[in-house]
């Protein structure tokens, strides 16, 4: 299987800390058994290279709202909006699934931005972690990016948000 590819932001590192952890996980299990995919991991910036969405593409997102509790309130998106609009522009139809992430002190808030990502792209949502994330939940999400990938070879269509 190609390589899987992940387009993320990380303001303060934790979402960077986890691709990584991702990716170490899957440089293991390659090596174990070469069918299993590599990871390639891409950091929005602003010289970021547009021609990334031409393959397909998972998108991880931290959640920075404006205050609030994110049913009546909080809902204004911060920090991550360069990459919003990134995404407005490309190609949608290659973006496999959203990878979410937050602190579930934010409660209902809790990886809010992966949550209306999702909606915006039509595009599934693969799962959550939280802070940097552990092992399990790595390899849940590398588990699951594989089965997206795998879906997306052989029909060669996206899976629609469900
Ligand atoms: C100003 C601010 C607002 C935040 N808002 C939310 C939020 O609404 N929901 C949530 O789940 N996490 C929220 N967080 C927590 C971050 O999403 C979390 O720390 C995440 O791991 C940061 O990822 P990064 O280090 O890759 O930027 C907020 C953090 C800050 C500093």
């Amino acid at each position: 299987m190609a390589p899987l590819r992940i387009v993320y932001i990380s303001i303060s590192g934790n979402t960077e800390a986890f691709v990584e952890k991702v990716a170490e996980l899957a440089a293991k299990e390659h090596a174990k058994n070469a069918d299993k995919p590599l990871v390639e991991a891409f950091e929005y910036s602003e010289q970021f290279d547009e021609r990334i969405f031409d393959q397909p593409y998972f998108v991880f997102v931290p959640t920075y709202l404006d205050g609030g509790d994110g049913i009546h309130t909080g809902y204004h998106e911060i920090l991550t909006i360069d990459l919003r609009d990134e995404l407005d522009a490309a190609n949608t139809a290659n973006m496999l699934g959203i990878v979410g992430s937050g602190n579930r002190n934010f409660n209902a808030q809790f990886g809010l931005t992966a949550k209306h990502y999702a909606r915006r792209f039509n595009t599934p949502l693969i799962g959550l972690y939280e802070l940097r994330g552990n092992d399990e939940e790595a390899a849940l999400i590398y588990g699951r990016m594989q089965k997206y990938a795998h879906n997306y070879q052989l029909s060669g269509k996206k899976l629609a948000l469900a």
